[in-house]
């Protein structure tokens, strides 16, 4: 008979620590008996007004999402959830369960993705939690859920064998309605509202051709409606379009290393006008252009000096917030347009309360993330829609419009070199280093300038107050040159050192420079300091962007 049924542990799990973005292990960490379950009982148990409530649930489609998204449905019914919608297969990119939480108005979100970190058995998988405005859950909360995550011994689900959700539909389980949809339709739809996709589309049908790389993850099936079915471009403007557990054996993070066949075909071979890939949960971008590649810091300002070109921002700007280690070419373009700029901590989760009282309407981070008040995630399909509608409005290349800008606003060279999977001793041992150097280093020499400020950057959040402290190292040059060290908060494997280079030049100095090159004396000037290379053993970072 199916029925409540109470599973009590011997231990409880200690290491169930939300990171930057939600907990994040390896896959066979996952596959641990019970892990799952007590880290979503731990959910459940600091939800108010649980009984009853809506709640949205589905993933990126890695190995383990479906199985995952049962077992959640099995702990929900017995919980009393009234209501859970997840999709076809189990496939909902980040952004698209954003504007889903908001518009079914669920009081929650699941999300199963470890983004944009590699899936299958050896990869690593994920679960974030997303509150009722669509966006990740506040660090209050994710305190509150590894605090209880900690001493959990037990927790509860229906013993009843979930039906497979490959079509529309729903079913019963428990008092309990599971309403199956399909995850692209609401997403396609809110994207028609922004974008006049037939001006993308008269510019993509008329000797401006692009290619799009879903790195067999996510966002495969939106793009094909987008592209091929809404705008009407054949299927091969598509790549890696067709969502796979593994994701093919990609690393699935849009960036120069990992998308390197896309960045190929755009800089090397040169065979497109355009180029852009997603990430594992669709909510990350890169944008190529022929030969040229947006660093994503420009590609924030460039998105915000235009909005002017896209219906659905059109004098509808209040402000824009980048993260931290975001350049600061987006604060030249709020000046010119009299806008507030605010600067936050790493993690989208900190624009929420800025985009929910409307202090802003556009937000990013370097990191290959850009979005705005449409959903509460960042969104990588909505930055390529930007992208092409500004370029085809303006009816002009990616270098072109690059150019265009910089000469406008500036040049702000930027880079960050991340050293990954290196061992946490190290990691951690370049970071107290540079920690305890940065009260002796105000004032001193540094590189070509003098230090104006050298800080452990925290924030406080302008709207509830919150305090975060230990957001970044940073070393601000008086030239406005920036240096910044963090460790992640998202790796699975030892710790991924990053840091983040950037030199402001005016207008009027000479834009086209190899970013390596014009941030060579900074990169090497702190290496000086440190000895990243020595203690790391490594003589390049893993990634540099
Ligand atoms: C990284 C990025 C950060 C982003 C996060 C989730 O976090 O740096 O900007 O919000 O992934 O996509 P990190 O690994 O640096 O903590
Ligand atoms: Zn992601």
């Amino acid at each position: 008979m199916d029925k409540v049924t109470h599973i009590n542990i011997k231990k409880p799990f200690k290491d169930q620590k939300p990171g930057t973005s939600g907990l994040r292990k390896s896959t066979l960490q996952f596959q641990e008996p019970h892990y799952l379950e007590i880290f979503v009982e731990s959910v459940l148990r600091q939800i108010n007004n649980l009984e009853g409530s809506t709640l949205i649930v589905g993933g990126d489609g890695r190995y383990g999402n479906k199985k995952a998204i049962k077992k959640i449905i099995q702990i929900c019914a017995a919980h009393n959830v009234g209501k859970i919608i997840i999709t076809k297969d189990g496939f909902l990119s980040t952004p698209a369960a954003s504007n889903l939480i908001r518009k079914r108005n669920a009081l929650l979100g699941i999300i199963l993705s470890a983004s944009h970190n590699p899936g299958g058995v050896n990869g690593d998988f994920g679960i974030k939690v997303n509150i009722s405005n669509g966006g990740p859950a506040p660090e209050k909360l994710t305190n509150q859920i590894y605090r209880c995550s900690q001493s959990l011994l037990e927790y509860k689900f229906y013993d009843f064998p979930v039906p497979d959700f490959a079509s529309q539909g729903s079913f019963k389980i428990k008092e309990m309605f599971v309403e199956i949809i399909d995850g692209v339709e609401e997403y396609v739809s809110l994207m028609e509202k922004i974008f006049d996709l037939d001006q993308i589309g008269d510019y993509l049908q008329n000797d401006f051709s692009i290619i799009f790389d879903a790195m067999n993850a996510v966002t495969g099936p939106y793009a094909r409606e987008l592209f091929v079915n809404k705008i009407g471009l054949s299927e091969n403007c598509l790549m890696n379009s067709t969502p796979l557990p593994n994701f093919g054996n990609l690393h699935p993070d849009p960036n120069l290393t990992y998308a390197n066949k896309l960045a190929d075909l755009l800089l090397n071979k040169r065979s497109f006008d355009f180029g852009a890939a997603c990430d594992g949960d669709g909510d990350r971008n890169m944008i190529l252009g022929r030969s040229c590649f947006v660093n994503p810091s420009d590609s924030l300002a460039v998105i915000t000096a235009n909005t002017n070109l896209i219906p659905g921002y059109k004098n509808a700007m209040t402000g824009v917030a980048r993260s931290m280690p975001t350049s600061m070419a987006v604060d030249c373009v709020a000046k010119e347009l009299n806008i507030p700029c605010y600067e936050t901590p790493t993690g989208w989760k900190f624009f929420g309360n800025l985009l929910d009282s409307d202090k802003i309407t556009i937000c990013g981070e370097e990191s290959f993330g850009t979005g705005s008040n449409h959903v509460r995630e960042k969104d990588g399909l909505w930055a390529v829609l930007f992208w092409l509608q500004i370029l085809a409005a303006k009816k002009c290349s990616v270098m072109d419009l690059m150019n265009q800008h910089w000469s406008k606003f500036g040049r702000n060279y930027y880079s960050r070199h991340d050293y990954e999977a290196i061992p946490s001793g190290i990691a951690n041992q370049i970071y107290e280093n540079l920690e305890s150097l940065l009260p002796n280093l105000k004032n001193e020499k540094f590189s070509n300038s003098l230090v104006l400020d050298a800080d452990n950057f925290s924030y406080e959040d302008p709207i509830d107050k919150t305090i975060s402290t230990n957001q970044g190292l940073r070393i601000i040059l008086e030239n406005n040159s920036r240096i910044i060290l963090r460790l992640s908060g998202t790796g699975t494997k030892g710790s991924t050192l990053r840091l983040y280079f950037e030199k402001s030049s005016l207008s009027n100095g000479k834009l086209d420079l190899n970013p390596q090159m014009a941030l060579q004396d900074l990169i090497t000037s702190l290496d000086d300091l440190l000895n990243i290379s020595t203690l790391t053993k490594m003589n390049r970072p893993t990634v540099i962007t």
